[in-house]
C-alpha cells in the first residue's frame, strides 16, 4: 500500500514524479505529495484526496533543481488529510515511506520525552524525526540511515533527502517493495516498475534491509551488514503503453478487453503447438528442461493453494480442477488464516501461492511459513521478481502485463489458464489424461480468446442494463463445482466496485438460509453453464423463481430453458468444464464495471482499497 517514488536527473523532476505517481496511485490514494528541490531547499507540496488535486496544487510552480519524491497514499496510521500526508519533513529532512512502523508507540514516546514536536498522527513522521536527530552527530544522510534502520520494525519502503546534501538521495526497505531505475542521466527508486519504466527498463530489485545510496547519476548499494554490492541490473520487457490507458475511459475497461490477448500470452509458452503437448516450460528457470520439472513435481503427494481475494477465487478453481484431474488432494486457504493456524505439512507437500502482485503480505509470509516447515512452493505472479515469485521454488506467471485498476480482471483469467496447463500437466505425471484428451483439452484453450471476444459483446447490454441493475436492494450470486468460485468473485466485484451487498454462495446451500433473503427486488445472478452439475444449477433456479427472485443468467450457447427462467439471460461459447470459468467471468466483470460507472463511482480506484496489500 502507498506508492513511493525518488528522482534525480535531468528531466523536470515534478513531471517525472508526478507522472510516476499516477502510475503508483493504485497503490492508494488517500492523498498525495512531493518535496522537489528549488533555489537549494526542499520545498513541499501536499493535498488530501486523488493525486489530482495536488496536480492542481502545483500546476503553475517551477521547480529549478533535479532531485525529488513523491508519495500516494493508502491511510494505515492517522486519518486520510494534508496533516497525515507524505512527503513528512522535519528540519531539513524528508521522507517517503510505504509500510507500518510497528514499534512507533516506543519511539513517539521516546521521540516526544526529547522534546521533539510531532506534527502528524503517522507512524511515518517519526522515521523523519529519527533520520533528523541522528544527522545532528553524523551531518551524512548515509550514516544517519545506518543507524535509523535497526530501530524500525515493522515492514517499510522509504526514500530520504536531507537539504545539506541536495544531490543525495537514500532509500532503504524491509518488507515492501523497492526497485531502483538506472537510467543514462537518471536514477529512479519505486514501489513498482510502472512507475519507472517510460524512462528505463534497466532495474534492480532491492533486497530486505539493502540501503542504495543515490549521489547524483552515481549509486551504491550496501548489504545489511553495511558492505557495498554489486547487483545484477536487470533488463525488463514491460511495454510502458501497458500502463497508460490506449484511448478507454479507465484502465479496468482497458483490462476486461486486453484479456483474450492477454491468455493467449499467458497460455503461450506452455503449449507446444507444433506437436499438440502441454508442458510446464520454464518453471524451474530457463535451464531446467519440462521432463526434469514433471520428474520433480511427480514427488508430489499434496497440494495446498494459498492466496487472498480474487486470487483466492482463482485458488478455488485449482484446488477443484487439480482434484479432479489428479486425484491428488488439494486444499484452498486464506493466507490470512494459513499463516496463522499452524497447519500441518506432510512430507512431499507443493503450496502454490497465487498473487497478482507478488507481494500481498499474508500470501508473502505463508509461503515463508511453508518454506520453512519444508513444503516445496510454486507461485504464480504476474509481477516478475516481486518478493513472492523470488522466494518460490518454481515460478509461473500470468502474463497479464501491468494490471493498474485496483479490481483484478485479466490477472484472474489469466491465472484460470495457467491453472489449466498446471492441471494438465500434474495429470499427465500420475498418468490421467490421455493422450486424446490432451490434443481436445489443448484445441479448447485455444480457443478461449477468440471466444472471449464474443463474450465482450455483453458490454453493451449491461452499460444499457446497469440503471435498471442498480436499484435492486440486494444481488446473490450462485454456482455449483467451478462456477461457485466464479459466483464469488463475481459478487467480490460489485461489492467493491459498485459498494452494492451482492453474496456469492454454493447454489446448492440456497434452501439452508439465504433462500428467506429472495423477493422481488434481490437480483439472482445464476452462472449455469453447460457442465455435469447444470442440471443440479437449474433445480436450485427453480426454488429460487418460485420465490419471485428476479434471476439474471449465464449460460452456454443458447439455453431455451434458462432463458425461460431468467429476466435477463447472457450467452457464453459452449466450452470445456475447465475453460467454463474464463469465459463466464468477463459478462461478471462488464456488469459490476457498469453498475458502478452509472452510479457515478471510481472503477479504477474504489474507496479503501488499494492494489497491492503490503499490511496484515
Ligand atoms: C479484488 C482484488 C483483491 C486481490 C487481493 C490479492 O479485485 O484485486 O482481492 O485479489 O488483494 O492480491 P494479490 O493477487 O496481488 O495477492
Amino acid at each position: 500500500m502507498c506508492g513511493i517514488i525518488g528522482y534525480f536527473g535531468d528531466k523536470d523532476p515534478k513531471n517525472v514524479i508526478l507522472d510516476g505517481l499516477k502510475k503508483l496511485e493504485y497503490r492508494g490514494y488517500d492523498s498525495a505529495g512531493v518535496c522537489i528541490l528549488d533555489d537549494g531547499k526542499f520545498s513541499r507540496f501536499r493535498a488530501e484526496g486523488k493525486l489530482s488535486n495536488l496536480e492542481e496544487k502545483v500546476k503553475d510552480k517551477q521547480f529549478n533543481g533535479h532531485i525529488g519524491i513523491g508519495h500516494t497514499r493508502w491511510a494505515t496510521h492517522g486519518v486520510p488529510s494534508e496533516r497525515n500526508a507524505h512527503p513528512h519533513k522535519v528540519s531539513g529532512v524528508s521522507i517517503v515511506h510505504n509500510g507500518i512502523i510497528e514499534n512507533y508507540q516506543s519511539i513517539k514516546k521516546e521521540l516526544l520525552a526529547n522534546g521533539a514536536k510531532i506534527e502528524s498522527e503517522t507512524d511515518s513522521e517519526l522515521i523523519a524525526h529519527l533520520l533528523s536527530i541522528a544527522l545532528e552527530d553524523t551531518k551524512d544522510l548515509e550514516t544517519a540511515v545506518e543507524q535509523v534502520l535497526p530501530k524500525l520494525k515493522g515492514a517499510f519502503s522509504i526514500v530520504a533527502l536531507w537539504e545539506e546534501e541536495p544531490n543525495k538521495m537514500v532509500a532503504f526497505k524491509d518488507g515492501p517493495p523497492l526497485v531502483l531505475g538506472v537510467g543514462e542521466k537518471e536514477i529512479l527508486v519505486a514501489s513498482d516498475i510502472t512507475a519507472i519504466v517510460s524512462h528505463t527498463k534497466d532495474v534492480v530489485f532491492l533486497e530486505d534491509k539493502e540501503v542504495v545510496i543515490v549521489n547524483g547519476t552515481d549509486y551504491k548499494i550496501l548489504d545489511p551488514r553495511g558492505n557495498e554490492i554489486h547487483k545484477k541490473i536487470e533488463h525488463i520487457d514491460w511495454n510502458p503503453e501497458a500502463a497508460e490507458k490506449q484511448g478507454y475511459d479507465t484502465y479496468m475497461l482497458k483490462e476486461i478487453f486486453e484479456q483474450p490477448r492477454a491468455v493467449a500470452q499467458a497460455l503461450e509458452p506452455h503449449i507446444d503447438i507444433e506437436n499438440q503437448v502441454i508442458q510446464l516450460q520454464g518453471a524451474l528457470g530457463p535451464d531446467v528442461s519440462a521432463e526434469e520439472i514433471n520428474k520433480r513435481l511427480a514427488q508430489v503427494e499434496r497440494i495446498f493453494v494459498v492466496a487472498c481475494g480474487t486470487s483466492y477465487y482463482a485458488g478455488m478453481v485449482a484446488e477443484y480442477m487439480i482434484e479432479k484431474m489428479t486425484r491428488l488432494p488439494v486444499e484452498i486457504e486464506f493466507a490470512s488464516e494459513f499463516r496463522y493456524r499452524e497447519p500441518v505439512l506432510p512430507p512431499k507437500s507443493l503450496v502454490i501461492v497465487i498473487s497478482q502482485s507478488g507481494e500481498t503480505a499474508d500470501t508473502l509470509a505463508s509461503l515463508r511459513m511453508a518454506k520453512e516447515q519444508g513444503a516445496e512452493i510454486m507461485s504464480i505472479c504476474n509481477v516478475r521478481s516481486s518478493s513472492i515469485d523470488r522466494e518460490a521454488d518454481y515460478h509461473l506467471y500470468m502474463r497479464a502485463e501491468a494490471e493498474i485498476g485496483v479490481a483484478s480482471t485479466k490477472a484472474l483469467t489469466c491465472t484460470l489458464a495457467v491453472i489449466n496447463v498446471l492441471s494438465a500437466t500434474l495429470a499427465k505425471i500420475k498418468g490421467r489424461l490421455a493422450r486424446d484428451e490432451e490434443v481436445a483439452l489443448i484445441q479448447k484453450l485455444q480457443q478461449i480468446p477468440a471466444e472471449m471476444e464474443k463474450v465482450l459483446v455483453h458490454d453493451k447490454f449491461f452499460s444499457e442494463a446497469a440503471n435498471s441493475l442498480k436499484r435492486y436492494k440486494g444481488f446473490l450470486y450462485i454456482g455449483r463445482g467451478l462456477s461457485f468460485p466464479v459466483a464469488l468473485e463475481g459478487a467480490l466485484k460489485l461489492k467493491e466496485l459498485a459498494y452494492l451487498h451482492a453474496e456469492g454462495y454454493a447454489a446448492g446451500e440456497m434452501k439452508h438460509g439465504p433462500i428467506a433473503l429472495i423477493d422481488q427486488d434481490m437480483a439472482i445472478v445464476v452462472i449455469a453453464p453447460k457442465d455435469d452439475v447444470y442440471e443440479k444449477t437449474i433445480s436450485n433456479l427453480e426454488e429460487v423463481r418460485a420465490r419471485g427472485g428476479q434471476v439474471i443468467a449465464i449460460g452456454s450457447g443458447e439455453d431455451e430453458v434458462l432463458k425461460d427462467l431468467s429476466l435477463h439471460y447472457l450467452s457464453i461459447p459452449e466450452g470445456d468444464w475447465r475453460t467454463n470459468p474464463i469465459l463466464a467471468l468477463v459478462p461478471l466483470q462488464l456488469m459490476s464495471y457498469h453498475v458502478a460507472s452509472s452510479l457515478g463511482l471510481d472503477v479504477d480506484q474504489p474507496r479503501n482499497l488499494a492494489k497491492s496489500v503490503t499490511v496484515e
